[in-house]
């Protein structure tokens, strides 16, 4: 028989504080997200490399200097080349090429694995596509090169734009899945090539990075602003959820989906198709009105994965590819949370309650 203990375990750890952290702050009651020192809404005008860097030095990891996008390896591309023939999935793919990366120390780790992580991607992205992989050019950052090396055309700065804004409201989120693993590995003493490998396979989980390609597929589906309501409605009636609205932290409206409209607002302006903005907006008011209706006092408000996929779809990438692109971003934090793992010098070790058999 199992034995029956006193003790409760907290199994999602929620309400459970575990580390301090200067990097990032998630205030769900007021919608409130600081990172590095910078409302949400600020760091999101700066470039993908500032990001990088503000969160770098908030850890103590300014030796690693500033990111710039490398050319990977011959063993890493042979083993995207092999992933790519077996049609292996692409964030399956990610966690494969970044542990084949090697450095002397940790901040070469960081800058190697930031700078790695969009030619990885952009390179299995053409290789999937039956097309050659192409190198970074120097003159550009990540957020350009990754664009470029992905279509193989010079992208359009207000695509760049969109990107960066993407990569800098992404960049860390408090004690996510997959932060929370990559400070575990580093608190047992391994590097942080191991630590960045494990937090890939913590994000490609639906519960935690890969929501926004169904979003995308909502919008898609009710087509003309005119079958909101209807598609919508069917959709509450039969208990659905509604992709993109509702967050377990946020009671109010994710800040990163302001910021997110946004940018996708000037970016489908610019340099894309308005129409599909135009009919994501009016999918999120009568999702809204219709929550509030079937759902009343649940505060269910627009969530980050419902810009983010009309973002990273207005440039141009394959849903497939949704999940890697946030791994672009988050690596940022992850780095960033290793260096401040690395310097408390402290394992993080909880405990089990034994619920098990006796020996007889
Ligand atoms: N559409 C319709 N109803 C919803 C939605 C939604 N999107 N989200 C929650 N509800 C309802 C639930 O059915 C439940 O109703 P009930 O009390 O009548 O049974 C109530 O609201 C509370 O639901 P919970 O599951 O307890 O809420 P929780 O905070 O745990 O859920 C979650 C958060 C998982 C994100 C949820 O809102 C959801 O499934 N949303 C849709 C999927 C999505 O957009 N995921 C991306 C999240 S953002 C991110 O992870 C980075």
């Amino acid at each position: 028989m199992a034995t029956q203990s006193p003790i409760r375990a907290n199994t999602g750890l929620e309400g459970v504080v575990a580390a301090e952290t200067r990097l990032s702050m998630v205030d769900g009651e007021r919608g409130e997200l600081i990172v590095a020192g910078y409302q949400i809404e600020q760091l999101a005008e700066r470039s993908f490399e500032d990001v990088v860097e503000l969160l770098w030095d908030a850890a103590g990891g300014a030796a690693a200097g500033r990111p710039r996008a490398v050319t990977l390896p011959e063993a890493t591309l042979a083993l995207l080349r092999a992933a790519a023939a077996r049609r292996t999935e692409p964030m399956d793919a990610l966690r494969m090429a970044a542990g084949t990366l090697t450095a002397a120390d940790d901040a070469a780790a960081a800058s190697l694995l930031v700078g790695s992580f969009p030619t990885i991607v952009a390179a299995y992205s053409r290789l999937r596509a039956g097309r050659e992989p192409l190198e970074p050019r120097a003159e550009w950052g990540l957020a350009a090169n990754y664009l470029y090396m992905s279509t193989g055309a010079e992208p359009h700065p207000e695509l760049v734009r969109g990107l960066e804004t993407y990569f800098a409201t992404v960049a860390d989120h408090g004690l996510n899945a997959s932060t929370f693993a990559a400070r575990v590995i580093v608190s047992t003493g391994a590097d942080f090539v191991s630590a960045v490998t494990g937090a890939v396979g913590a994000l490609k989980g639906p519960l935690h990075g890969g929501a926004p390609g169904p979003a995308l597929d909502m919008v898609f589906e009710i087509g003309e602003a005119s079958r909101a309501e209807l598609v919508l409605r069917r959709k509450l009636e039969r208990g659905e959820r509604l992709m993109g609205f509702g967050h377990r932290v946020y009671r109010v409206r994710d800040p990163r989906a302001d910021v997110l409209a946004a940018a996708a607002e000037r970016m489908f302006a610019r340099a894309g198709d308005a129409r599909l903005y135009e009919l994501a907006r009016s999918v999120e008011a009568t999702a809204l009105r219709l929550l509030e209706e079937y759902k009343p006092g649940r505060r269910l408000k627009t969530n980050v994965e419902f810009y983010t996929a009309l973002l990273l779809c207005g440039l141009g990438l394959d849903t497939s590819f949704f999940t890697p692109t946030f791994a672009i971003g988050r690596i940022a934090g992850w780095t960033a949370h290793c260096f401040e793992q690395r310097a408390l010098a402290k394992l993080i070790r909880p405990q089990s309650v034994y619920v098990g058999r006796r020996p007889a």
